[in-house]
């Protein structure tokens, strides 16, 4: 029988994918109270949370993964039986210039969220407990010009942000195989879609053609990635922890690769239509950039697990995600001036700061 959660804690929550899947999730599962724990650093937004905020089954807690006690205090105060665990330090640029962060959040965060699961979950105040780990396919390195990731590929991250995603989710393991903890694993390609923050590739671009600044494309522009429609994992995550067998990894992608130029050139062609532009004014603005170092070549999931064994398939063609995306962000270019000026802060101490 699935598993259904009563209560949930959401990390990094008020983060693109945390935030997207909050509320597709408190849509979907309406009798489940939802608590996201975010410490709302430079990636975090409450106003991606706006549709659920009045809710009274939700509660957000502003404070860190790190924070132990905190973290024991709600799951047991909120009588949590579900813990999903988003929140990361989540770009790949600024672990190469930073990597230390992504240690202590990343890592270090999710040993305590562990701990702190393992002593709940121990303490029996909760019937049917879960833990459920969200990660990345950039965990097993790179691929040549074939073959996919598989579950049992073995871990190969080659930045500082994919080495530190590899050691929490081997603490993950390390949980279920010495603890028993009821854990899952999902390892996910590249998302895209709305709250999407724009340093990543996708908002990146439609963020500067708008604004006609120059279109950076780092090394040949040939590198692969699988993209996935953020809402197919929102789902997708709701079923593996709903009926995921414990101590499992599930990788799940769209089975949807695109070279990076390629993708720069169809959303140039799609905004110069949706524009009123010349046809091709927008690949004007490519420019080829010095590459990221050790940059991963290809990413290709095999999601043959999610698909035969829990029945999850992506809904999204990337025809239909695409252009929804661009004309999300066409529609809300206040909420992009927002997080490019930091002026989402704001929102924050206007809902919550007298608290
Ligand atoms: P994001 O950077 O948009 O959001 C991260 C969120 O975590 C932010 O709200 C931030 O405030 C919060 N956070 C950061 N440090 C925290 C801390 N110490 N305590 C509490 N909250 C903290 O990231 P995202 O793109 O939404 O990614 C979410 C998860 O999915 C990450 O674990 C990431 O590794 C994974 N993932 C992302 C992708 C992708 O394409 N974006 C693909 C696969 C997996
Ligand atoms: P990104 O969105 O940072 O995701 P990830 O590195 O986690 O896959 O980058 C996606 C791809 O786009 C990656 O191959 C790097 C490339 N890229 C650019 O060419 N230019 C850019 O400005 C950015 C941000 C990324």
């Amino acid at each position: 029988m699935a598993f259904q959660p009563k209560a949930v804690l959401v990390t990094g929550g008020a983060g693109f994918i945390g935030s997207n899947f909050i509320n597709h999730f408190m849509a979907a599962n309406p009798d489940c109270r939802v608590v996201n724990l975010d410490l709302l650093t430079y990636a975090g937004n409450l106003k991606n949370l706006t549709g659920v905020e009045k809710n009274p089954n939700y509660r957000f807690v502003k404070g860190d993964v790190c924070d132990g006690p905190l973290v024991a205090g709600i799951l047991a105060g909120e009588r949590i039986d579900a813990l999903l665990h988003f929140a990361a330090e989540s770009h790949v640029d600024r672990s190469i210039t930073g990597p230390e962060i992504f240690v202590r959040t990343n890592v270090l965060g999710t040993q305590i969220l562990l701990e702190e699961s393992r002593r709940h979950w121990q303490s029996g105040l909760v019937a049917g407990f879960r833990y459920l780990q969200v990660s990345t396919d950039e965990v097993y390195g790179s691929l040549g010009e074939t073959g996919f990731f598989t579950e049992e590929t073995p871990l190969a991250a080659n930045s500082p942000y994919s080495a530190s995603k590899a050691g929490a989710d081997l603490l993950v393991r390390a949980y279920f195989e010495t603890f028993g903890m009821p854990t899952l694993n999902t390892r996910c390609s590249n998302n895209y879609g709305p709250y999407h923050f724009p340093e990543k590739l996708i908002p990146l671009m439609i963020h500067n053609i708008l604004a006609k600044r120059p279109l950076p494309v780092y090394g040949d522009g040939r590198n692969v990635r699988d993209w996935l429609h953020v809402k197919d994992h929102s789902i997708a995550i709701e079923t593996v922890l709903k009926t995921g067998r414990l101590g499992r990894v599930y990788n799940i992608g769209g089975n949807n690769e695109w070279q990076n130029i390629d993708i720069v050139h169809l959303v140039c062609d799609l905004l110069d239509k949706k524009l009123g532009r010349t046809a091709g004014e927008s690949r004007g603005l490519i420019t080829f950039v010095k590459d990221r170092p050790g940059h991963d070549r290809r990413y290709a999931i095999d999601a043959g697990r999610m698909r035969n064994e829990l029945g999850w398939e992506p809904s999204y063609t990337f025809e239909r995600g695409i252009d929804e995306t661009i004309d999300w962000y066409l529609a809300n270019q206040q909420w992009v001036a927002d997080v490019t000026s930091g002026g989402y802060r704001e929102y924050y101490e206007k809902q919550y700061g007298d608290r």
